[in-house]
Order: C-alpha cells, then sequence, then structure tokens
C-alpha cells in the first residue's frame, strides 16, 4: 500500500512497534518524557550526522523513522544499544539514539525519516 493510517494509542508510554509499509518495517516509537530530556540536551558536536530533534521529529513525543540500518540494512533493535530508548543494530553494533540518530557504530547516517502525517492524536498516516 501507498499509505498505512495507523491507531498510535495502542503504543504504550516508551514502547516502539514496528509497521509495515511498502515492504519495509516502520518503527513508531512513544518518547518517555524522560528520553525527550535526555536528547533535549545532547549537543550537535555529539553527533555523527547531526540533526536536532526538532528536524527528526513532527511531535516530540513520537519517532517515526524506517526500521533499516543504514549501515547495510539489518532491522535494528528497538529500545536496546548504549542510548536510552534508542535502536541497537545487532549486524555490526551501531547504536542510535530514540531520535533515530546514529550515535555509535559504522552506520554513516541516521535512520531515515518517511513521509507521514498525524490525522488526529490517535491517528498517523505513513506514505
Ligand atoms: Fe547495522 Fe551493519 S547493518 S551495523
Amino acid at each position: 500500500l501507498a499509505t498505512v493510517e495507523i491507531d498510535i494509542s495502542k503504543i504504550a508510554a516508551g514502547g516502539c512497534l514496528s509497521y509495515k509499509w511498502r515492504g519495509k518495517p516502520v518503527f513508531i516509537k512513544n518518547r518517555l518524557p524522560s528520553e525527550i530530556e535526555i536528547e533535549a540536551s545532547t549537543p550537535m558536536s555529539a553527533l555523527k550526522d547531526p540533526v536536532p530533534p526538532e528536524a527528526m521529529l513532527k511531535r516530540p513525543e513520537w519517532l517515526v523513522v524506517i526500521g533499516i540500518c543504514t549501515h547495510l540494512g539489518c532491522v535494528p533493535i528497538p529500545n536496546s544499544g548504549d542510548f536510552p530508548g534508542g535502536f541497537y543494530c545487532p549486524c555490526h553494533g551501531s547504536h542510535y539514539d530514540n531520535v533515530g540518530r546514529v550515535r555509535k557504530g559504522p552506520a554513516p547516517i541516521n535512520l531515515e525519516v518517511p513521509s507521514y502525517e498525524f490525522l488526529s492524536d490517535t491517528l498517523l498516516k505513513v506514505g
């Protein structure tokens, strides 16, 4: 399907669920206040692909990214790795933070953000 509508009310605080869109996994993460706070204070100089959180997110509490590692295409594991609420790719050890930004390992760039929009507070359209 070119677009999918997802009921995000089922994603608990801190949780991250994976959905399928155009044959790819899309991760939708409900960011905790503590996770939002940690990444709000990460300096750009700590980032390999420097992008502020507001450029990766449409709403601070929701992260929407393609769940494919930008190194060689494995699927990272949500809520794991060295950064709170982030993602870990077990193939070669890339770590992403809870904004989807690469922080460690061989991945060259951040996780890709698909086009999406909020249709309401509980319904998200990807694509
Ligand atoms: Fe993810 Fe290599 S494919 S670290």
